[in-house]
């Protein structure tokens, strides 16, 4: 337990998490008085129905209140004195590639990218989509949307130009802001070229991008060999750098959207979450503020690209409206070896570290050498996120990453969500190591079993959560229809998370992965509908099947069964297995490369058709001795030829 942190004993938690839950007016609204509004809030303050027995779901925090999120996360520091403080300590992928930005230069850069998007016509409520690296002009295009009120859509910049593209024709952009390349490890990718792939297919289904701009990131490729449309690309350097760094903010209404995510579901289609200003910004604030017990002397780092909502609310926006310093790194943290990480936190005196199980398994794998070479003596807390973090890579992070001295906080949460939902605070909560532990303040969970019902006590079944929270996505971009159906249709007067989860007799919680038909590769979110659809893009793939399986360092592998065309024999040519692997990366990206593709001349299905994924989950973890029933399927011999070509 650390003294003197902002919540210090498991009674304070108690207390305010009482409050919030009893008088989330009193509660929220005491954390709003610190932030800066142009209008306030009125009553009532918090206007939402999540019961769709009640009509439509709809949610509002801060009614009638104006804001904007640029100005909380930047001008306000640099009003207060704060402008020389360091915003940003970038760390490039290669060794002795480093800047420093403070609040003030963040001010002038998000200024001049906001004066150029309001120069080429972008106006309140306009999408942008950004495909860029982690520089530090990532988060300053993400905020200098924010400040004229258009909405950003950030795109992973590891996403395929198909992925790319599919996002790009949900939103409709009129700009894309880019870079030319980046690299992260040894190998520099061309994101120019994967741009003008996804511009060209769009263009194919009839939406014209006027404007690419690209950023000439000449760290990771040459600017002479940097793929150029005149009339349609522009230089960064070029059009941004001569704006003025003056630029009004454009005050935004509370539920006015700030921004989509897309993240995959069960269908092949990923969903554009959308979150809107006032409430996300509460949340992201004050989750940063409490959960990594934030003080001003920090040097904080995340590991997660913006690319993804742990970017989004733990790099750009929670960290950023508390003031904080933080480090941005480009690259991976096993390049140019497993020493990275710890080299950074010592070269930057980092004091809170926040990753995912994955990257510490990875790292347990290459000893414990690369680690225990670096002092860390600045680190005091470290943090997980993205998957349920095993008692191994826990232990691992606990007394070697963290030299024993850091508690550890879990927190679950997801792109929903917008802020953390379960957590530990570091001063308040008695850790049990693989539990995500307690709600954080305004969150209540419940735990519900097949048919729906709330059981008390210690209990284990489907994660919800019971009332609305400050940031909560708001809708599915263009689809409120699906985003009612997903999240609120199966359990009436709940948001259904799509986890399972465990709670102990302590009321801990403790998150045992999805439930729906979505793998967590590396805690990131893969659809396994899409990569299906993927597989089936290849002339030789009649049928697939994809289910995860335990994998020892991504968390869940992707394993996917693939029926050929009438005409191939099985095991069919090892080409052809290369040649589907790399139509997913090309299709969705290398994150979603199958680990295994196994020939199936048949699949397990009922009388009716249906895939049984049961029986084949159960055929990828190798557990066919416990198949159970299989007098249901249509052909029960299709099992045995499946376990026959195992491995073939
Ligand atoms: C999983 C990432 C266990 C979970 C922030 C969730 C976790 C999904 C944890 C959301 C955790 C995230 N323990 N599982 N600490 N954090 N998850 O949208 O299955 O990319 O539903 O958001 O990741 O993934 P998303």
């Amino acid at each position: 337990m650390s003294k003197g942190a902002h919540i210090s004993s498991r009674e304070q938690y108690d207390k305010l998490y009482r409050q919030s839950l009893d008088d989330p007016e009193a509660f929220w609204g005491d954390i709003a008085e610190s932030f800066h509004w142009h209008k306030r809030w009125e009553k009532p303050f918090c206007r939402c129905n999540f019961d769709m027995n009640k009509g439509p779901i709809s949610i509002e925090w801060l009614v009638g209140a104006q804001t904007n999120l640029c100005y909380n996360a930047v001008d306000r520091h640099v009003e207060a004195g704060h402008g020389d403080r360091v915003a940003f300590y970038w760390e490039g992928n290669d060794l002795n590639q480093d800047s420093k930005v403070t609040y003030r230069q963040v001010q002038d850069m998000v200024c001049k990218i906001a004066n150029y998007l309001k120069s080429i016509g972008v106006k309140k409520g306009d999408d942008v989509t950004i495909y860029m690296p982690m520089i530090p002009e990532l988060p300053a295009a993400m905020l200098a949307c924010a400040r004229i009120g258009a909405v950003h859509s950030v795109v992973f910049a590891g996403f395929s130009a198909d992925s790319l593209a599919g996002r790009i024709m949900d939103s409709r952009p009129h700009v894309i802001l880019t870079a030319s390349a980046v690299k992260r490890g040894a190998k520099p990718i061309s994101l120019k070229t994967i741009v003008d792939d996804a511009v060209t297919k769009c263009e194919e289904e009839g939406h014209k991008i006027p404007f690419v701009v690209v950023f000439d990131h000449s760290l990771a490729q040459k600017r002479s060999e940097v793929p150029f449309t005149s009339g349609q690309d522009v230089w960064w350097q070029d059009v941004i750098d001569p704006q003025p760094i003056e630029c009004d903010v454009e005050w935004m209404d509370a539920e006015a959207p700030l921004f989509k995510l897309y993240t995959s579901g069960s269908t092949g289609k990923p969903k554009g979450v959308q979150h809107s200003q006032a409430g996300y910004m509460l949340g992201s604030a004050t989750t940063f503020k409490y959960v990594f017990d934030h003080r001003p002397d920090d040097v904080y780092w995340c590991t997660a690209d913006c690319g993804w909502i742990t970017g989004h609310s733990y790099v750009t926006y929670g960290p950023m409206l508390n003031g904080a310093t933080q480090v941005i790194f480009e690259g991976i943290p096993t390049y140019p070896d497993a020493g990275r990480a710890w080299d950074l936190v010592d070269k930057y005196k980092i004091t809170v570290l926040y990753t995912a199980p994955t990257a510490i398994r990875s790292l347990i794998q290459k000893g414990d050498s690369f680690v225990t070479k670096y002092s860390r003596k600045s680190l005091r807390l470290l943090g997980s996120v993205g998957e349920p973090i095993n008692p191994e890579a826990w232990k691992w992070y606990y007394e070697v990453g963290g030299d024993k001295r850091c508690p550890i906080v879990d927190t679950w949460w997801q792109t929903e969500t917008g802020m953390h939902m379960i957590t530990p605070l570091p001063g308040a909560t008695t850790l049990k190591p693989g539990s995500a532990t307690l709600p954080f303040f305004g969150v209540e969970p419940a735990v519900l079993n097949d048919q729906g019902q709330e059981l008390e006590g210690e209990a284990e079944g489907y994660l919800v959560i019971k009332r609305p929270w400050p940031s909560c996505m708001r809708t599915l971009a263009g689809d409120h229809e699906r985003f009612e159906k997903t999240y609120f249709e199966i359990y009436k007067g709940y948001y259904f998370t799509g986890d399972g989860c465990r709670r102990d007799k302590d009321g801990y919680y403790w998150l045992t992965g999805r439930v729906d038909d979505v793998i967590n590769v590396s805690g990131h979110r893969i659809g396994t509908a899409e990569v299906e659809g993927a597989l089936d893009n290849h002339p030789a793939c009649a049928e697939a099947a994809v289910v995860p399986f335990a994998h020892d360092i991504k968390g869940q592998g992707i394993y996917a069964f693939v029926t050929l065309m009438d005409g191939y024999d099985y095991p069919p040519d090892e080409s052809l297995r290369k040649e589907l692997v790399a139509m997913v990366r090309k299709v969705i990206g290398p994150i979603a490369t199958p680990d295994v593709i196994h020939w199936a001349p048949g699949l397990p299905k009922t009388r009716s058709g249906k895939i049984m994924r049961r029986i084949l989950r159960k055929i990828a973890s190798k557990e066919e001795d416990s198949l159970g029933d299989t007098s249901t399927l249509a052909d029960p011999s299709v099992v045995e030829q499946l376990l026959n070509l195992r491995g073939k």
